[in-house]
């Protein structure tokens, strides 16, 4: 495996690959790799010729009050994991290598952006859309991966792909979980322990939500209210949204009639947890972005 630290070494390598014909996967992350990550390295390596990765704490995604500062970070871990799963090239660039000056151009998302995480993150959604646009500029992918528990961040690359003309095929993989439901997040770190016994009631609460649609449900207020009150009475947490709309468009719904997103964003004393599920009118859910 290699450790590509500078732009023009990783821009020097994808286009020797691409002119010798090889299919490019990239999965992009902020490392801290957890199993979620690992599901994703191993489908992009199955399906591609040169696998690429990369580790970057992209700053331009964290608000003033977030948490860029504190952001989990162990890169020797990240470099065993990225190892073991047959990564080509791991792109971990510095700060100063990826924004060596202030951005004179940035990418705006203003579609899927005023709902769920977008809605409390303002900004958050530019700079995530800025940097994958410089990320898949440097990397040249075939094909890109993401986790479906950012729900909200593969509906808005979706946009940024079609937008964009990106010839790039986008993949969304399942949530990874812990045997207890919890959804694998690097921010788990941060719970405490009796919060780490309440967070499983996300995952909870959302299956109750799927039984009611299963159930034949389909007033949203009445879902949404199930989940709240679950969650209430199971987590010390406080509640950031909880919200049903059209999955991947994220327009609001009056009943649940065609593919939606069931997502739940709750606050711990120092983890902001979210958790969601994609299910078709009949509580089925094999998500499609369409
Ligand atoms: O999901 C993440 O880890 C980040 O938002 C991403 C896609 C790597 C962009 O910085």
């Amino acid at each position: 495996m290699q450790i590509i630290k500078t732009v023009s070494s990783m821009q020097d390598y994808t286009l020797k690959m691409k002119s010798s014909g090889n299919d490019i996967g990239f999965v992009p992350t902020m490392g801290y790799l957890h199993e979620g990550h690992e599901s994703l390295l191993q489908k992009a390596r199955e399906e591609n010729d040169i696998l690429i990765a990369s580790i970057f704490v992209n700053p331009l995604q964290f608000g003033p009050n977030e948490d860029f500062e504190k952001y989990p970070r162990n890169e020797q871990h990240d470099i065993e994991i990225a190892e073991k799963n047959g990564i080509d090239v791991l792109f971990m660039p510095p700060v100063e290598e990826m924004y060596p000056r202030e951005l004179g151009i940035t990418i705006q998302a203003v579609d899927r952006i005023d709902v769920l995480c977008g809605k409390s993150r303002p900004g958050h959604f530019d700079g995530v859309v800025t940097v994958l646009t410089k990320l898949f500029h440097l990397t040249l992918p075939d094909n890109v991966y993401f986790g479906i528990k950012d729900a909200q961040q593969v509906a808005v690359v979706d946009r940024l792909i079609k937008d964009h003309n990106f010839p790039i095929q986008l993949h969304m993989l399942e949530t990874i979980r812990e045997e207890d439901g919890l959804a694998k997040s690097s921010r788990n770190v941060y719970l405490t322990e009796q919060e780490r016994n309440e967070a499983p009631s996300l995952s909870k609460s959302l299956q109750l939500a799927q039984e009611k649609i299963f159930d034949g449900e389909k007033n949203p207020a009445i879902i949404v209210n199930e989940v709240k009150n679950y969650i209430n009475t199971h987590t010390t947490g406080k509640i950031d949204y909880i919200e049903i709309l059209r999955f991947p468009s994220l327009k609001p719904i009056t009943e649940v009639d065609q593919q939606v997103i069931i997502a739940v964003a709750v606050q711990f004393s120092q983890a902001r947890l979210i958790d969601n599920i994609i299910l078709m009118p009949d509580g089925t859910s094999s998500p499609v972005l369409g």
